[in-house]
């Protein structure tokens, strides 16, 4: 059901802020006035310990779940202080990679029945890793097959190109990046900034859905567009790869999420006046070399799009710079931004698809779930 939507996809994206809510039920705890905020994932609980004790975790998914778990990497490695490695999941069963007793394999799925995940998750439990799933479908292969695990609660999705079951998992990894993290003095204060961000983020989410007009203005500048580059680095590298695969699975227009600290090693031969070019530069502690990354960029007459925090326009995108377009979205805990960055980004994808005439929720050769190899 659609609902006063004309597409799925344009309904899960706009339900974010409820999808979220869900995600995070009964899961965040505000204790009283001498109690700490703190994280139960009751699917966890019991396997803490090993996974605290594992000499390290490796994520393994495809597409979106993919670039979900490459989202929530920095705030797993800060909280943990275990090396966090990633997978694709095909990739990983090409080489063979190594998987050991003493890893602990991550699967993030959100049907939980991709084959390629599915037969990464026997080549991890073969290999004797400590299998925990990540998954939206109850009773799926992943969840059953997984050792323990984490439903997102996102509710169905139906649109093909995944949207709330995105920013749904990394709201669940930045929970178990709190959950394996140890509830030291030392990081204390981030904890409960993050867990605070947590339950201030559908509302920050609410707000950014505000943008929908905004989008749809940038997406018609685009229609006609061959190719668009995303820039990103850090927590919003994912945000960028994100963000260019959901433009070319839907809109069907070639896009390349890039990272921006490997600019000077090639993109930057890309650039022109013509080219259209996404910049994620919400304020973080990369803030400043990413203004760099703007300016060389401008320097080079690259046309921009600059997405900032709110009030920093003037930072990112002198008034003097009559090209460069900007994109003001709320501020919060640095990884957490990623889950309201993408939305601009969603919709922008969504609008494109419209205008161009192409089929939004079920995109040309694609399908929702893919079960063959
Ligand atoms: C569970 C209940 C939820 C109930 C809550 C009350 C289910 C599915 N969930 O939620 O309805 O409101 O307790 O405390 O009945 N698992 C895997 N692999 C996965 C995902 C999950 O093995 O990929 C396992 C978990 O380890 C756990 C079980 O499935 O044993 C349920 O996981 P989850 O729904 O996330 O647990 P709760 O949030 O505790
Ligand atoms: C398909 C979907 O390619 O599978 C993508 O079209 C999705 O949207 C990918 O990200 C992985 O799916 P899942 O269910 O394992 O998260």
């Amino acid at each position: 059901n659609k609902g006063n939507f004309e597409h799925y996809m344009q309904k899960e994206i706009h339900e974010q802020p409820e999808s979220l809510t869900t995600t995070m039920r009964g899961r965040l705890l505000r204790g009283g006035s001498c109690k700490a905020k703190t994280v139960l994932l009751g699917g966890l609980k019991d396997h803490l310990k090993t996974i605290r004790r594992s000499r390290r975790i490796v994520f393994i998914g495809c597409g979106t779940s993919y670039n979900a778990a490459l989202a929530a990497r920095p705030i797993l490695e800060e909280l943990s202080g275990i090396p966090v490695t990633m997978e694709i999941a095909s990739d990983l069963l090409d080489r063979q990679g190594p998987i050991y007793r003493e890893d602990t394999a991550v699967f993030v799925s959100q049907s939980g029945e991709t084959a390629d995940t599915l037969s990464a998750l026997d080549y991890a439990l073969e290999n004797g890793a400590l299998c925990v799933g990540i998954t939206n479908t109850v009773g799926s292969a992943i969840a059953r097959k997984t050792h323990c695990g984490v439903h997102i609660n996102a509710g169905a999705e139906i649109g093909v190109a995944s949207t709330k079951a995105y920013t749904s998992q990394i709201v669940v990894m930045a929970m178990l990046a709190l959950a394996i993290g140890g509830d030291t003095i030392s990081n204390q204060a981030r904890r409960e900034a993050i867990i605070d961000g947590l339950f201030d983020l559908p509302n920050k989410v609410r707000e950014v859905l505000k943008l929908d007009q905004v989008m749809k203005d940038l997406a018609k500048q685009l229609i006609a567009e061959q190719s668009l580059l995303v820039f990103g680095r850090r927590y919003n590298y994912a945000t960028a790869l994100e963000g260019a695969l959901k433009v070319k699975e839907v809109a069907l227009m070639h896009s390349e999420g890039i990272l921006a600290g490997e600019m000077k090693h090639g993109p930057l031969a890309l650039v022109d006046e013509n080219l259209p070019i996404f910049v994620i530069a919400t304020h973080d502690a990369c803030f400043s070399k990413q203004q760099s990354v703007i300016q060389q960029l401008h320097a080079r007459k690259g046309r921009l799009i600059v997405m900032c925090s709110k009030g920093e326009a003037a930072s990112v995108c002198p008034e003097e710079w009559e090209s460069c377009r900007v994109i003001e979205v709320p501020q919060l805990e640095d990884c957490l931004q990623p889950v309201v960055n993408i939305v601009p980004l969603q919709l922008l994808a969504y609008h494109l698809t419209v205008l161009r005439g192409f089929n939004v929720d079920q995109p040309r050769n694609l399908a929702k779930s893919v079960t063959t190899q």
